[in-house]
C-alpha cells in the first residue's frame, strides 16, 4: 500500500497550503530526510509561476534544501546512518515531511548547529563554490563584485570570499541598510545600486576580476565595461532579462571570460564532487562558526505562502527558512 505524507501542495489558484503527496521510498544511492527545515529560493517562485519545472525524475514537490534526521536509506549508501542530523541539496521536494537526497549531496550537521542555521547551507555553499571558485577561478589578490550582495547566495559568497583571502570584495545592494550589512559580512565597498551608478564606482577602483551575477538586463554590458583584463564574469540568473543587445569587442580585447551555470539539473555526481570541495575548503569555517548562513526569518510550514510572499516583496536579508518549530 502506498504511503503518504504531508507536503505544501500548489493549488490551482498558485496559492501554497498543506495537502498530501506519496511518501518517497530510496533507490539504492538515497536517504530519506524527515524533514525539519527547507529554505527557500527563488527558483521556487518561479516554479510556481510554470517557468523552472523540476528536471526529469526529480520531486514536482518545492524545496531545493532541507536539514533533517536521517530516516531510512538505500542498500547502496554506506557513509550515512538512520538518525544522522544531515542537510542536503535536493532537485525538489524538500518543502514536505520526508524528502529523498542523493548520498553525494548531504552534509553532517555539526553537534551545535540548529535545523534552521543546517537548512540554510546547502545550496548558497554549492552555489557560491562552483561559480566563483570553480568556474570563475577567483584567486587570492583579486578583486570581487558580487551583485545582490544580500541575497542568500550573496551573503554567502562574501563570506566564502574572505575566507579564502580575497581582500577587495565590492557587492550591491538596494538599500543603505542592506550595504551596511554587506559590509558587517566583509564587504568593503557596498553600492546602494538604486541610488549610486555602481558601473563608475567599481571603475574608479580599476574594476573587478570576478563579478557574480544574478541580475542581467543592462547589467551585461556594465558588467563587460568594469571586468579588468583576464577578468571572469558569471551570471547565476538574469531576472532583469536574458537577451540583450551587446557590445562584444571588450570581451575579445580584454580577454574575459563570460560563463554561468546553474546546479539544480547537474548530475548527481557533479554535486558530489561539489559537496566534497566544500567539505575540504569551507566545512571547517562552517564549524567553527567564522562562516554563518544569514538567516532573514523563519516560517511554519502551513505559512509557506506568507513566507513566499516576502521573497517576492524583497525586504529580506539572507535566507528565509520553513521549519517544523517556527515560533
Ligand atoms: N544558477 C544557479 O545555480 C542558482 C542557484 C541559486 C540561486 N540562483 C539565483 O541567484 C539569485 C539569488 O538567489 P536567492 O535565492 O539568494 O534569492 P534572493 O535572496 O531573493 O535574492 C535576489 C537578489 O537580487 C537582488 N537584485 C534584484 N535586482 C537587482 C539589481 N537591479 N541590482 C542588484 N541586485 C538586484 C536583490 O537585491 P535587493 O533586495 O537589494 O534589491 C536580492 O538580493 C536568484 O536569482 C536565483 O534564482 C541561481
Amino acid at each position: 500500500m502506498t504511503e503518504t505524507m504531508w507536503a505544501v501542495t500548489i493549488a490551482e489558484d498558485k496559492s501554497l497550503t498543506i495537502g498530501t503527496a506519496e511518501k518517497p521510498t530510496c533507490g539504492p544511492r538515497d536517504v530519506l530526510v524527515k524533514v525539519e527545515t527547507a529554505a527557500l529560493n527563488r527558483a521556487d517562485l518561479i516554479q510556481i509561476m510554470g517557468l523552472y519545472p523540476p528536471p526529469p525524475g526529480a520531486s514536482n514537490i518545492l524545496g531545493l534544501e532541507c536539514a533533517g534526521t536521517i530516516a531510512a536509506i538505500g542498500h547502496e549508501v554506506s557513509d550515512w546512518a538512520v538518525g544522522d542530523r544531515v542537510c542536503g541539496l535536493i532537485p525538489g521536494g524538500g518543502y514536505a515531511e520526508f524528502a529523498l537526497v542523493d548520498q553525494g549531496s548531504l552534509f553532517a550537521i555539526p553537534d551545535e548547529m540548529s535545523f534552521e542555521q543546517a537548512g540554510a547551507l546547502p545550496e548558497a555553499l554549492m552555489t557560491v563554490w562552483i561559480n566563483l571558485f570553480d568556474r570563475c577561478k577567483l584567486a587570492m589578490n583579486e578583486s570581487l563584485l558580487i551583485h545582490g550582495g544580500t541575497s542568500g547566495i550573496g551573503t554567502m559568497a562574501i563570506q566564502m570570499a574572505r575566507h579564502a583571502g580575497i581582500k577587495d570584495i565590492m557587492a550591491t545592494a538596494g538599500s543603505a541598510e542592506k550595504c551596511a550589512f554587506t559590509e558587517t559580512l566583509g564587504a568593503n565597498l557596498a553600492i546602494n545600486y538604486k541610488t549610486d551608478d555602481f558601473e563608475k564606482l567599481v571603475s574608479d577602483r580599476g574594476g573587478a576580476d570576478v563579478i557574480l551575477d544574478m541580475v542581467g538586463g543592462d547589467y551585461v554590458q556594465k558588467n563587460i565595461a568594469i571586468a579588468k583584463i583576464e577578468g571572469r564574469i558569471c551570471n547565476i540568473a538574469y531576472m532583469q532579462g536574458h537577451k540583450v543587445e551587446l557590445n562584444l569587442m571588450p570581451i575579445m580585447l580584454k580577454r574575459l571570460t563570460i560563463t554561468g551555470s546553474t546546479l539544480r539539473a547537474r548530475p548527481d555526481a557533479d554535486k558530489e564532487i561539489i559537496r566534497d570541495a566544500i567539505i575540504r575548503d569551507f566545512w571547517p569555517a562552517i564549524i567553527a562558526g567564522s562562516i554563518k548562513p544569514v538567516i532573514d526569518s523563519v516560517y511554519a510550514f502551513e505559512d509557506a505562502e506568507a513566507a513566499h510572499a516576502r521573497m517576492s516583496a524583497g525586504g529580506h536579508i539572507g535566507k528565509i527558512l520553513l521549519s517544523n518549530n517556527a515560533a
